[in-house]
């Protein structure tokens, strides 16, 4: 009897190790925090018991404004510090400008473990729209923003640093001081850095929707954005794939890219939603 109980004792501990996924560092969104984050963080630990979440909790409400080199700069201590801990490796999953923060760690910090990154809704390759301009700034107008944007005072704002006008893209070159760089559109000494850390990933997932109505166009989420008629090229016809200037094109043919579109979802419900949850963060989890 003695016996039969502890193999089925071990029998249980192996099933509840065996669904346990490497710890998950969860990146909020603009104007809010690490509650926003949790219902992901909740369906994690009821699917996958024992599983350890990092919800970073910096730069909640209105400091998710401040500019995005900082937070990259400060969020990446944090991931270095929990990569060091974990070398067995982890996940992030970072939701709309969290993911774009994300990805700027990953490719500028050289010592992280992450293997599995999840894009959910984010700007990736920028943002030309009201919706996402109106989220912080009610009263500016899209077509003239970038005279805000594009000067030094503007790039004091993180929403200023992702800012893609297609009608104004020497201005964007000229004063954006984080988009063009992190994409390798301009070179930079950090341009082969950016890619071969990036080029680390085990998994990279690129979620979005055309139902989103935020991200300005949706395929902004999967590095897909407007030419310069304001046609938009998904990321397959676009340079920074074609040129592998990030990584994009080798992760992709290695396996390793794996773009996912999911239609009927509103940008303020990509991570309020358990379907969502369970049929594309879940399954990319490692
Ligand atoms: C990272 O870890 C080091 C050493 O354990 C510690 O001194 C530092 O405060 C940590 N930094 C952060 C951002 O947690
Ligand atoms: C990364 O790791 C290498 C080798 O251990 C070390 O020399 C370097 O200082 C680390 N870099 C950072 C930014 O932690
Ligand atoms: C806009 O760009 C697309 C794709 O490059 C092209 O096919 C189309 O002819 C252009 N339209 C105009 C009005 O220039
Ligand atoms: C939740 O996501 C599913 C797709 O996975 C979508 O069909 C549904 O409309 C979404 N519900 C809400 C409230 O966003």
């Amino acid at each position: 009897m003695a016996v039969k109980f502890t193999v089925l004792a071990f029998y249980l501990l192996f099933i509840r190790f065996s669904m346990t996924y490497k710890p998950v560092v969860l990146m909020h969104g603009i104007m809010t925090g690490s509650a926003s984050m949790e219902l992901i963080s909740h369906r994690i630990q009821e699917k996958h018991p024992g599983t350890i979440i990092y919800n970073v909790n910096r730069f909640e409400s209105w400091s998710s404004l401040e500019t995005m080199w900082h937070q990259v700069m400060e969020i990446g201590q944090d991931i270095a510090n929990i990569s060091a801990a974990h070398p067995e490796g982890i996940n992030v999953i970072g939701y709309s400008q969290g993911g774009l923060v994300a990805r700027g760690v990953i490719q500028t910090f050289p010592n992280l473990t992450v293997d599995t990154f999840i894009s959910l809704s984010s700007p990736q390759a920028g943002q030309y729209g009201a919706g996402f301009l109106h989220l912080v700034f009610p009263s500016l107008v899209k077509d003239t923003v970038y005279e805000l944007f594009y000067s030094k005072v503007g790039q004091h704002t993180s929403v200023g640093n992702y800012w893609n006008d297609p009608f104004h893209q020497k201005l964007y070159e000229a004063y954006s001081v984080f988009l063009p760089y992190l994409n390798n559109h301009m070179t930079s000494a950090k341009s082969d850095d950016f890619k071969s850390n990036f080029l680390k990933l085990k998994r990279l997932v690129l979620i979005g929707g055309p139902d989103d109505n935020v991200i300005t166009p949706w395929q902004s989420s999967q590095f897909g954005y407007y030419n310069t008629n304001e046609t938009v090229i998904e990321l397959y016809n676009q340079d920074i794939y074609l040129e592998d200037r990030i990584g994009l094109q080798t992760l992709d043919k290695t396996g390793r890219l794996h773009l996912v579109t999911v239609p009927g979802v509103n940008h303020f419900n990509w991570h309020m939603n358990v379907t969502v949850v369970d049929n594309n963060l879940l399954p990319y989890l490692d």
